[in-house]
């Protein structure tokens, strides 16, 4: 069996902040239709990840590859138009907007093209988010009541729609369910198993190792600004990945091929 190319590889990706070794030669992947974990302690380097592989920074050394092709990107504009999405655990969402004008928000469907007289197509953006709401399983009652009216779990599941809607390439979640409750996080957690049998790739940033056990394929250990090993989850335990987040266990002991990233 030959492994499939990966829709993401990244590359000894380095991040120097004046004298801070945040992140040293980080090696990842991620193959098409899988959902990855990536785990660590505060501090470990995993925002500083996430930044440079969503294009809100830039890194000092280092590839990003999507679909073998080597990319940069300038803003996470850029990279959002190269196909990554993602969702922060602070949504960018507006709060006084109904759904469909969140959906579309920076990608407002128009009638006419005119620049400052565009003038905007609502039924158009209200159709097409209701099919994305309803193809990633996400209900919402009435969409157009605005955002402030919604619940915590249901702006986070209209978040995780407009992301798996507009990803071209990958899905970025980072600690989606942080701020929410327990039947909400059970929800956002549905929308993702729902995300995984419709072959998006996807990352996950989580601090609860119960969800990434009940979500991801493959877990990444960021430590001390390096990414010291990836585990398959089926090959694991939550009491292995602790012992490598917090160094108990050297990953040079694991007995597997999957254990050095490169
Ligand atoms: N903008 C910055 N300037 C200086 N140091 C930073 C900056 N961002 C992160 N760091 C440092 O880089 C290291 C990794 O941080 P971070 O990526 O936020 O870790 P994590 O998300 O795993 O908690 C930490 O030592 C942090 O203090
Ligand atoms: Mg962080």
């Amino acid at each position: 069996m030959t492994t499939p190319e990966p829709v993401l590889e990244i590359q000894a990706l380095t991040k120097h902040y004046s004298g801070v070794q945040a992140l040293n030669g980080a090696c990842f992947r991620l193959t098409p239709g899988e959902h990855a974990a990536i785990v660590g302690d505060n501090g470990a380097g995993k925002s500083t990840f996430v930044r440079l592989i969503t294009g809100v920074e830039q890194p000092t050394a280092g590839d990003i590859l999507l679909d073998g092709q080597k990319v940069s990107f300038a803003s996470p504009l850029d990279a959002r138009e190269q196909g990554i999405e993602t969702v922060y655990q602070t949504l960018a969402l507006a709060e006084d907007l109904d759904v469909p004008a969140n959906i579309f928000l920076g990608r407002e469907i128009t009638r006419f093209n005119l620049g400052p007289l565009s003038v905007l197509h609502h039924s158009a953006m209200r159709e097409k988010a209701a099919s994305m709401l309803a193809s990633t399983g996400v209900k919402i009652p009435d969409l157009s009541e605005s955002l402030r009216s919604m619940s915590g779990g249901q702006r986070q599941c209209v978040a995780i729609a407009r992301a798996a809607g507009f990803a071209k390439k990958l899905i970025i979640l980072d600690e989606p369910t942080a701020a929410l409750g327990v039947q909400e996080t059970a929800r956002v957690e549905e929308i993702i198993k729902g995300l995984k049998q419709k072959g998006i790739p996807l990352i996950i940033i989580s601090h609860n190792l119960r969800q990434v056990f009940d979500l991801v394929d493959r877990i990444w250990v960021f430590r001390q600004g390096r990414i010291i090993c990836n585990r398959l989850t089926r090959e694991t335990h939550p009491q292995e990945i602790v012992g490598l987040i917090t160094g108990a266990i050297d990953p040079k002991s694991l007995q597997s091929e999957e254990a050095i990233p490169c």
